[in-house]
């Protein structure tokens, strides 16, 4: 409930958004309505690939009822040729669809039929006559491992491969060692609402409303494929059902439905379908990780190899660095991590929950666990005893480490009792095995920007191009600015996903919160500064002052707004600079996982019965809201142990489970009850907000802590993921 008396940061103040949503009123991309109707776009997909057309031909789908055209490679209208993503980046660069007769995978774009309604458009759709001659395809790197490569960059970090220390050597001079391969699957984002767009094209103007975590970076790629200037092109995303990162950047839908609005001069929609989505949809690539890890007999790591093997989408070149965390979480004396390729022709591959960390912890702190056990001993004391001084992967020094106070705290709450062992732990038919892990996930801000506006009654408008994919951004940046100017939230409003509002960093990477929030902080502060003046020059000297409802409260002066406010209100931007928080310290969030499982001892039925975490991410915005993000990612870790994999058919290239009956995510009878708990604190060299990344920090660890506890109750190291019944009996 909202209250009148002053919220303030941190307070578990309900979604200011929940009650739009719960009533059908919050409008998301596909339920806008435009007056005189929209067009429904359906998306015909290459039936094989990579390969070349041969025969397309729409005749029947061009006389079937309600259609108003089929777009294909021969009549779309003009684009600019595929990006390049090295020189443009990769959410920005040209997006460009039916663009000739290749194909390059199975699944991409080769017809868009546009009618009247979606039924009609469907129809035509399968009235579309295609041939594809194909040609031979890589589509499983671990089959071509003659193949691999190392890529220009991995997931924007610096460094593709890191090699400090002397790895041999510390490898040799170990006592223990634990030396092992690790599959882990493909997986899909998943997001309740798939990708969609409604694009009206008038006058040379483009208006977009789309599902999109990032903003600016759309605007670009719609201007950059459709080369228009990107002041002609607006998007309005006021809500996103789900991103996970597949909705950082635009994908085909997006584009499909600009071409269509440009060659029928009317509004078009075109939503993926959920089969589309695992296809035009970007997804997370299988994985090969191979460890190699030594320590002491005494359990001091010496010696950590962390090497990964991707596919990676050959005109499409993100990679993800699943080996990056373990560049930052213990103390060795050579620590080598190598990320290579495999270029495959296969649908998009790009971020996904926690890029990086959710499969490169699931992989390195189970092989932490077994070097643990291999040295004697407990995972929770090998791993504070492994605890670096200063960042391994930089040699800086941490701006705030509380890795340990989570550890002892996670312990303590979920009654860790020590390893014992494997398979001795017993309720009936049931194994029983505890497990942990730890988390670790970098900290990040970015530049953004947010303007505020005061109106004469009291009541403030904030504005900024940020995005709320379901994370409770405006129900935060609310409070941010409750607190800042001491206005009751319930007279604030927030407005967000507009590309004629200030800039922001949009949603993802887990800075969104801090970026937005630190920019909407600064642009209160900026109001605060005008109001002064403007009391000031009502000959009101005011060093303190308090908004009082349409009021403001100088002493034991009473002034109002109106007085020194005209109609309009008074309007500032502000904005956060990363550079004014660069302090040359590594920064990230870290956490905990603790996990107890229950493995059927004839059937080897998996369940998860327990899961604790407890995560430091410094000064937490809403309690109810972080914890709602955490648990979250809790889930996802589930289902990154147990449950979620798109399986290919590398005959051919397609993804074969395009559904969520065959694509399996946890639901709520594989999921227990989950314990969140969060440090307090405040990070200071963060952002002025003291707050760090939240959004996936809660998936890190928690697939791992899942696996070691499989571990204890079976004595099995399963070493593929998702872990499945088979692999334990
Ligand atoms: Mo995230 S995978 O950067 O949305």
């Amino acid at each position: 409930m909202q209250t009148s008396t002053n919220t303030l940061i941190g307070d578990a103040l309900n979604r200011v958004d929940g009650p739009a949503k719960v009533t059908g009123t919050a409008e998301y991309a596909g339920d806008h309505r435009i007056e005189g109707g929209i067009a429904e776009g359906y998306i015909v997909e290459a039936p094989a690939g990579p390969g070349r057309i041969t025969r397309l031909d729409t005749t029947a789908a061009e006389r079937a009822e309600g259609v108003i055209t089929v777009l294909t490679h021969r009549n779309a209208p003009a684009q600019k040729p595929y990006g390049t993503p090295e020189e443009e980046g990769r959410f920005t660069q040209s997006h460009a669809v039916l663009e000739n007769d290749q194909v390059r995978h199975f699944g991409e774009p080769v017809a868009l039929v546009i009618a009247g309604t979606l039924e009609q458009a469907r129809h035509a759709a399968s009235l579309v006559e295609i041939k594809i001659e194909s040609t031979e395809g890589v589509y499983n790197p671990l089959d071509h491992r003659d193949k691999e490569e190392k890529p220009e960059s991995v997931d924007g970090l610096d460094e593709v491969d890191t090699h400090d220390g002397d790895f041999d050597a510390a490898f040799s001079a170990s006592d223990i060692s634990v030396e092992a391969s690790y599959f882990t699957g493909a997986q899909h984002s998943a997001a309740m609402e798939p990708h969609v767009t409604v694009a009206q094209w008038k006058n040379g103007k483009l208006t977009i409303h789309m599902a999109i975590q990032i903003i600016a970076s759309a605007v670009s790629a719609f201007a950059n494929t459709l080369g228009i200037d990107e002041e002609n092109v607006r998007i309005i995303s006021p809500f996103t059902g789900g991103g996970f990162g597949s909705k950082l950047g635009v994908h085909n839908e997006a584009i499909l439905a600009a071409l269509g609005a440009i060659a029928c001069g009317r509004p078009v929609r075109v939503a993926q379908t959920r089969r589309n989505v695992f296809s035009n949809g970007p997804h997370r690539s299988r994985h090969l990780q191979e460890l190699k890890l030594g320590a002491s007999r005494d359990g001091k790591l010496k010696a950590i190899r962390h090497y990964s093997l991707a596919g990676m989408a050959r005109n499409y070149p993100f990679a993800e660095a699943p080996a990056s965390p373990t560049r930052a979480s213990y103390a060795a004396d050579a620590i080598h991590t190598i990320h290579r390729v495999v270029k495959a022709d296969i649908p998009k591959v790009d971020s996904m929950r926690a890029p990086g960390e959710a499969i490169g912890t699931l992989t390195f702190e189970t092989a932490i666990d077994e070097l643990a056990e291999k040295c004697g001993i407990d995972p929770v004391e090998f791993r504070v005893l492994n605890e670096p001084e200063a960042d391994p992967s930089s040699g800086d020094a941490f701006a705030d480490r509380r890795l340990v106070e989570c550890i002892r705290t996670g312990a303590e709450k979920f009654g860790w009792s020590g390893r014992v062992t494997p398979g001795s732990r017993r309720d009936g038919r049931k194994l029983i095995g505890q497990g942990m892990a730890v988390a670790i996930r970098p900290n990040t801000l970015n530049p953004s920007s947010a303007e505020v506006r005061l109106l004469p009654d009291g009541r403030l408008t904030a504005r900024l191009d940020m995005t709320d994919i379901g994370t409770g951004t405006y129900t935060i940046l609310t409070q941010i600015a409750a607190e800042t100017l001491s206005i009751p939230a319930d007279r604030i409003t927030v407005e967000l996903g507009d590309s004629s509002f200030p800039e922001t960093s949009g949603s993802g990477g887990s800075f969104g919160a801090a970026s937005s929030g630190s920019a909407l902080f600064a642009a209160c502060n900026s109001l605060k500064s005008a109001l002064g003046e403007r009391l000031a020059q009502a000959g009101v000297a005011a060093n303190d002052f308090t908004i009082k409802g349409d009021r403001i409260a100088v002493g034991d002066r009473d002034i109002a707004l109106a007085d020194i406010l005209d109609a309009d209100g008074l309007s500032v931007e502000g904005s956060v600079d990363p550079d004014d928080y660069a302090n040359g310290k590594a920064e990230y969030s870290y956490g905990v996982q603790f996990a107890e499982v229950e493995v059927d001892a004839d059937t080897g039925e998996l369940r998860v019965r327990r899961l604790l975490g407890v995560f430091d991410a410094g000064r937490i915005l809403n309690i109810k809201t972080a914890r709602s993000q955490l648990m979250g990612g809790m889930i996802f870790g589930i289902g990154g142990a147990l449950l979620e994999e798109t399986q290919m058919d590398d005959r051919y290239g397609s993804f074969m489970n395009r559904d969520f009956a065959e694509y399996h995510i946890a639901v709520n009878r594989d999921v227990p009850d989950l314990e969140v708990h969060m440090l307090d604190g405040f990070s200071e060299h963060s952002n002025p907000l003291g707050s760090k990344g939240i959004g996936e920090l809660g998936i890190c660890g928690a697939g791992p802590a899942i696996a070691n506890a499989i571990y204890e109750a079976t004595g099995v190291r399963v070493r593929k993921f998702p872990i499945h019944l088979e692999d334990v009996l």
